[in-house]
């Protein structure tokens, strides 16, 4: 029988535990996933008891409450605090979302922060993203148009035109989706992604571009879009409520229509 096992060194171990603030009685205990690349050293697991009497009421506030208060070296992203930006990112109770959307009321018992999955770390739970910008990049996330703008300066477009857009255009980049998706965490260096794929159907859908061929031409690939195999993790778990398995579908569609 096959046996998998972690390599030695990724083996996450147990760590250090903060205990809570004398007096603290409403108290929650946070298991946070940390790695530094700078002391040779497993990845483990740190325990902090925070007072919730003393917190705001998201786990991006504990976790920087965490940091302020009890140990500065916790390294994680975040910037909007407001969902927007997609900075603060992870894996909170065994699901990808957003740390400041997370209330710390819709967790269970003790709260396990990790980093996104299947990306490599930087450092504690901020994740290696070069990859997947650079997948981002490649499917030229601007529009493109040869035909000049017309003399007003402005490219309009009908409100039915400016609707295809909804559902697209809110996305914020935050990997939630790409990370969750098992196509992605084992053919992630060729698969595109559901959130690479539904900006490339966001470009694919505007009226005002003007590639549309080209762009289904690059994605005409059997690994950049047809490893999805519709197993839909990508939906359930995007923290702006988005369908990238549904904008996935609409590329395969039309790949098929202009056959
Ligand atoms: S629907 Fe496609 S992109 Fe979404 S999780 Fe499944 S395989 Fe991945
Ligand atoms: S589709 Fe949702 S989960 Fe995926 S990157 Fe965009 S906002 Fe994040
Ligand atoms: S800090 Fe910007 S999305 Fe959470």
């Amino acid at each position: 029988m096959a046996e998998f096992s972690l390599p030695a060194n990724s083996k996450v171990g147990a760590g250090k535990t903060h205990k809570a603030p004398d007096g603290a009685t409403n108290t929650k205990t946070f298991k946070v996933y940390r790695w530094s690349p700078d002391d040779g050293e497993n990845p483990h697991i740190d325990q902090y008891v925070v007072d919730l009497d003393s917190c705001g009421p998201m786990v991006l506030d504990a976790l920087i409450k965490i940091k302020n208060e009890i140990d500065p070296t916790l390294t994680f992203r975040r910037s909007c605090r407001e969902g927007v930006c997609g900075s603060c990112a992870m894996n909170i109770d065994g699901t990808n979302t957003l740390a400041c959307t997370k209330y710390l009321s819709e967790i269970d018992g003790d709260a396990k922060v990790y980093p996104l999955p299947h990306m490599p770390v930087v450092k504690d739970l901020v994740p290696d993203l070069n990859h997947v910008y650079a997948q981002y990049a490649s499917i030229k996330p601007w529009m493109r148009a040869d035909s000049p703008p017309p003399p007003d300066g402005e490219r309009l477009q009908s409100q039915e035109e400016r609707k295809e857009l909804d559902g697209l255009y809110e996305c914020i980049l935050c990997f939630c989706c790409s990370t969750s998706c098992p196509s992605y965490w084992w053919n992630g260096d060729r698969y595109l992604g559901p959130a690479v794929l539904l900006q490339a159907y966001r470009w694919i859908a505007d009226s005002r571009d003007e590639a549309t061929g080209e762009r289904l031409d690059d994605l005409e690939d059997p690994f950049k879009l047809y490893r999805c195999h519709t197993i839909m993790n990508c939906t359930k778990t995007c923290p702006k409520s988005l369908n990238p398995a549904k904008a996935i579908g609409e590329i395969k569609k039309l790949m098929v229509e202009r056959r």
